[in-house]
């Protein structure tokens, strides 16, 4: 805006200075009184080269020297010159401004040399100008505050709605640490905060599930070994402390406690066993050829199936090269045969079978024996989970043999499941191990 006007002002004082030559020369004080007033409403004052004003569109200041720093400086320098101020009315120290002004006003001086004969002062009121920028500076301070003071709030929510959310989750793993396992955090919503605390949650639900599945497993497992470890000790007080005894009788619990031996002896391997399996030893995956491990198996069990009177078949239908670890397979197959061949009576039957189905060997062992009641299908693959608990203590299993299965079919990227119809129905268990491409 100012600088608008200062153009107009600069041509309005450029174009008097050169109309001023003329009359300047002849000091002809109508023809320059008459220019001044053509600078409508800026006051122009023409002085001679001494400074004295030869004419003054207010007529006032007629004769009197203008001691304004802009003049002098023009007449001296030749150059135009420019100048801006506040000016309160009464300043004696300005006489150029005297009658001018009125109250506090900006004032733009503007001087111009008229050759070597003098100069023209053109005093401009830019008091509106002025008005017109502080009232544009006044409304940017505004926004600027405003801005402020929006993005302020906007931060201060968003710390909060950041910081709230960041300090229950720290507060929740820090209480899972200390081993507060009930530990879960508040998930409403849908963004992700949200969608982590939910995933922190699930993971509390997985860590409390696994310590109480170990906290299980501890008393299970020292359940499993007190039970034999009892018989032991009835037994040896009896040969111990029964006077007189009968040596056959004594050789006969001996043999007892032989077996109850051997019990707590196979627990503690299949117990070991799992122990390793659990800790993710790393498994050595090689080529293998699933039905000649079954072979293996079979012609191994095939004498004690024979004894218990069971008809045993195998049957390879295709020859389906797997990635494992053969002795943890051949664990898995012989515990499969080894319940089936428990858990059927004398004249029943057991089909093994292989084949390949949608890339994968698929390996079945059905038997016609006892069957699993539909309640217990998905335990018994738990560890120390036995059907029929008193049955299964007199055929000595500890209910660990398919947990260990398990536990091996899924290192190998396979899975293993179990059907059955009903007690005395049979049970077919299959597993399925992905074929090696
Ligand atoms: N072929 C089967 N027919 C009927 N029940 C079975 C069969 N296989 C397993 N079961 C049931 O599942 C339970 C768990 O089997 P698992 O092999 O884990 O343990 P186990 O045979 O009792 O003992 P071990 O640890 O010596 O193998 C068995 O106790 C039995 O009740
Ligand atoms: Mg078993």
């Amino acid at each position: 805006m100012y600088s608008l006007e200062d153009a107009a002002n600069a041509s309005t004082v450029g174009r008097l200075a050169e109309e001023a030559a003329s009359a300047l020369r002849r000091r002809d004080g109508q023809a320059l009184h008459d220019l001044c007033l053509s600078a409508g409403t800026a006051r122009a004052i023409i002085v001679d080269e001494e400074g004295v004003a030869l004419a003054d569109s207010l007529s006032l200041l007629n004769g009197q020297l203008i001691a304004q720093p802009e003049v002098l400086a023009a007449l001296e320098s030749g150059e135009s010159q420019k100048g801006r101020y506040i000016v309160r009315e009464g300043d004696s120290t300005e006489p150029a401004f005297a009658g001018f002004v009125a109250g506090e006003r900006a004032v733009s001086v503007y001087a111009a040399p008229v050759g070597e004969d003098g100069a023209v002062c053109l005093i401009a009121d830019s008091e509106d100008a002025r008005q017109a920028i502080l009232r544009v500076m006044w409304r940017v301070l505004l926004i600027a505050a405003g801005a402020v003071a929006i993005a302020l709030v906007a931060g201060l929510v968003v710390a909060r709605w950041v910081t709230v959310p960041l300090r229950r989750l720290s507060a929740g793993i820090e209480s899972m640490t200390r081993g507060d396992f009930k530990t879960r955090v508040e998930a409403a919503g849908h963004d992700e905060f949200a969608q982590l605390s939910r995933s922190f949650n699930q993971m509390c639900d997985r860590i409390q599930h696994l310590d109480k599945a170990r906290g299980q497993f501890v008393s299970n497992a020292s359940h499993e070994l007190r039970t034999p470890l009892s018989t032991i000790k009835i037994l040896t007080q009896t040969v111990l402390y029964q006077e007189p005894m009968d040596p056959v009788m004594a050789k006969e619990f001996l043999g007892d406690i032989d077996s109850e031996i051997d019990r707590l002896n196979s627990i503690i391997s299949d117990l070991l066993t799992l122990v390793s399996l659990d800790n993710d030893a790393p498994v050595q995956l090689k080529p293998l050829n699933v039905g000649q491990l079954l072979d293996e198996t079979t012609r191994r069990l095939q004498p004690l199936a024979r004894e218990r009177g069971i008809e045993m078949t195998l049957n390879i239908r295709d020859q389906i090269p797997v990635s494992g670890e053969s002795g943890q397979l051949t664990r898995v197959f012989y515990n499969l045969i080894d319940n089936a061949i428990k858990y059927t009576g004398r004249g029943g039957h057991i089909r093994i079978e292989c084949q390949r189905k949608d890339r994968k060997a698929v390996i079945r062992v059905a038997d016609t024996g006892i069957g699993i009641p539909a309640e217990d299908q998905q335990h018994v693959f738990d560890r120390f989970y036995r059907v029929d608990k008193a049955r299964s203590r007199e055929t000595g299993g500890t209910g660990l043999g398919l947990s260990i299965v398990r536990q091996i079919v899924l290192m190998h990227g396979g899975t293993v499941y179990v059907s059955s119809d009903g007690l005395n129905k049979g049970s077919t268990f299959t597993v399925e191990l992905p074929e090696l491409s």
